[in-house]
């Protein structure tokens, strides 16, 4: 047996049990005669102690261990005259009487701690080290519990958790596929499927009619920290659904994590906001709901008072910052040059202060009486003590820097606290969104996205106008989830693709197989699909995705420890038919 305990398990009530434990050497100290050595697993830490008068053998055995050794200790447990409050096994030790070298350890190119030395790329190559340390092995743990509870949740509430083929044909989430060749069939491919979406529409058509999948998604697209090449998804599909229906099942799922992993009750309904009303006040459609500091349009009392810059602009929009009117030059410009930085593009920033005594100080006083000055900042809800930013230009993309500036403000003045959640839906999205470059329309959530009811007298003669019956769960910022209910109806998805661009022909060898179900019988139905790896993320607490997947991909989509991607032999490109152009 090669242990009765596991290194978390033992305490004082245990005191002179002979136990046998195996782990890691985490950590190995000499005082004199006595050595303690530091023994891990998965489950905690045991001190084990070697005395002047244990046996030579174990004396021996452990003149020759290393960190990360894997051992194997008999001995009896003992409580401790030093405890140590910071482990749950803090009040014994072992005293050994056995000791066994299960398996030597080079030393690690990285130290096994919480803060460890190793710096990023180290520890992605040696990711099954990493995976030792207890920041990464809490996130697996917190990974499996949420991924638990979703099954008790959905299962309680009849879902069936159905798998769908990963060798498939091109799916319509919008990113690039990741090809698979196919040597059957020489010259053609499978996609590996960016979300099983048509899938889930099928078996809506097969009437399972509460269906999910934790699953496997792949996109080829940027990476970021909230982006991976291979992500999973809790995806989900009901039949004989409105949106409502689906909203409220689906809180209830979010609402259930939050109490079952993270100890938290939402009693309220979670806010609805319309994107068009997303984008007014927080310039995304992701809105970060910790805190206010809305976006306000100050186009209409900024204009006419000969200042070119806001006198050209088509918009003008504000936000205030509490208790910032001290702010020093040197802050300003930092500011200036964050919003100018490329991935933002504003050109410059106005400021605003509104000085405790009443008075308004500005960068652009010239322009602007005192009066004027009081108007703008009235507007924003701005008090003596607060500073008001100002930018213009574009009404789209001076939203978007809007958005980035907000979100800066509140990372500087400590409102965005991970310990706290917003949760949100954002309903209303537009079905479809024009693309200059290529001169046509895209869905903005999928080609099978239901336009809503009541805009569907604008679908065939104004597009661009008709709104979705579409949704996202948004919580701190960050969109968790996406879904909609479908067109279930053969013409309104016929007049969709035509809306997209897609000719009868093209729609029909893309699509054909659904278009072609929908014939038999396809039940009103609506779904979602959370991205777990992000839900995580949050409830993890940090920003980076790859913290909650065990293997994760680099951000240029390579796995380090592995070495992939990698070249293949000839000889299976020959099998595949297929020449490489170096
Ligand atoms: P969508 O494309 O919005 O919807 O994806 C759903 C959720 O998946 C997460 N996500 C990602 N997570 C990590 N890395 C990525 N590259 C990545 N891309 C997306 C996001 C997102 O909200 N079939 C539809 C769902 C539906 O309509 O039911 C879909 O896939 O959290």
């Amino acid at each position: 047996m090669y242990r009765t305990h596991t290194c978390g398990e033992l305490r004082i009530q245990n005191a002179g049990e002979t136990v046998t434990l195996s782990g890691w050497v985490q950590k190995i100290r000499s005082l004199g005669a006595m050595t303690f050595i530091d023994l891990r697993d998965r489950y905690g830490i045991t001190q084990l102690v070697i005395e002047e008068h244990s046996p030579a053998d174990v004396k021996e055995t452990a003149g020759k261990l290393g960190r990360e050794f894997v051992i194997q200790a008999t001995g009896k447990v003992t409580e401790r005259s030093a405890k140590n409050n910071k482990i749950a096994t803090g009040e014994i030790e072992i005293i050994v009487t056995g000791l066994q070298i299960l398996s030597s350890s080079e030393v690690p190119p990285f130290t096994i701690e919480d803060n460890s030395d190793g710096g990023d790329e180290l520890r992605m190559r040696y990711r099954f080290l990493d995976l030792r340390r207890n920041p990464l092995k809490n996130a697996m743990i917190l990974r499996h519990k949420m991924a638990k509870e979703i099954r008790n949740y959905l299962d309680s509430l009849n879902f069936l958790e159905i798998e769908t083929p990963y060798l498939i044909k091109s799916t319509p989430e919008g990113a690039r596929d990741f090809i698979v060749p196919s040597r059957m069939n020489p010259g053609e491919f499978y996609a590996l499927p960016q979300s099983p979406q048509t899938f889930k529409q099928l078996l809506m058509v097969s009437g399972y009619d509460r269906y999910f999948q934790i699953v496997r998604c792949f996109r080829d697209e940027d990476l970021r920290a909230d982006r991976q090449p291979e992500f999973t998804q809790i995806d989900c599909e009901m039949s004989f659904v409105e949106r409502d229906d689906v909203l409220e099942t689906f809180e209830g799922l979010v609402k259930h994590l939050f109490k079952r992993v993270k100890g938290i009750d939402f009693s309220e309904n979670f806010p609805r906001i319309t994107y068009a009303e997303a984008m007014e006040r927080y310039g995304c459609d992701k809105p970060d709901l910790r805190f206010g500091m809305h976006i306000c349009n100050v186009t209409d009392e900024t204009k006419g008072r000969n200042f070119v810059v806001f006198d050209s602009a088509e918009y003008i929009g504000a936000i205030c910052a509490e208790g910032c009117a001290g702010y020093t030059r040197k802050q300003l410009d930092a500011l200036t040059e964050f919003v100018k930085r490329p991935q933002i593009g504003a050109k410059g920033m106005v400021y605003i202060k509104c000085e405790e005594d009443g008075s308004y100080k500005s960068s652009v006083d010239k322009f602007y009486s005192a009066d004027d000055l009081a108007k703008i900042a009235q507007k924003t809800g701005a008090k003596p003590g607060d500073l008001v930013l100002l930018l213009s230009g574009d009404k789209k993309k001076t939203l978007g820097a809007l958005c980035e500036l907000r979100l800066e403000m509140g990372n500087q003045l400590g409102l965005r606290d991970n310990n706290q959640y917003a949760p949100l839906w954002v309903i209303d999205f537009p079905l479809l969104e024009w693309d200059e470059e290529t001169g046509r329309y895209f869905a903005m959530h999928h080609p099978f996205t239901s336009p809503k009811m009541e805009d569907m007298p604008l679908f065939e003669t104004d597009p661009g106008k008709v709104r979705a019956d579409a949704y996202d769960l948004v919580i701190n910022g960050v969109e968790v989830g996406g879904g909609s209910i479908r067109i279930h109806n053969s013409e309104v998805q016929q007049q969709m693709f035509k809306n997209l661009g897609f000719t009868p022909e093209e729609a029909e060898k893309q699509f054909g197989f659904l278009i072609n179900a929908f014939k038999y019988g396809a039940p009103p139905h609506g779904g979602i699909a959370f991205g777990f790896d992000r839900w995580c993320s949050i409830f993890g607490g940090t920003e980076s995705i790859r913290d909650y997947i065990a293997f994760p991909k680099n951000n240029s989509g390579r796995d380090t420890m592995i070495d992939s991607p990698s070249k293949v032999a000839p000889e299976q490109l020959k099998e595949l038919s297929i020449s490489v152009n170096e």
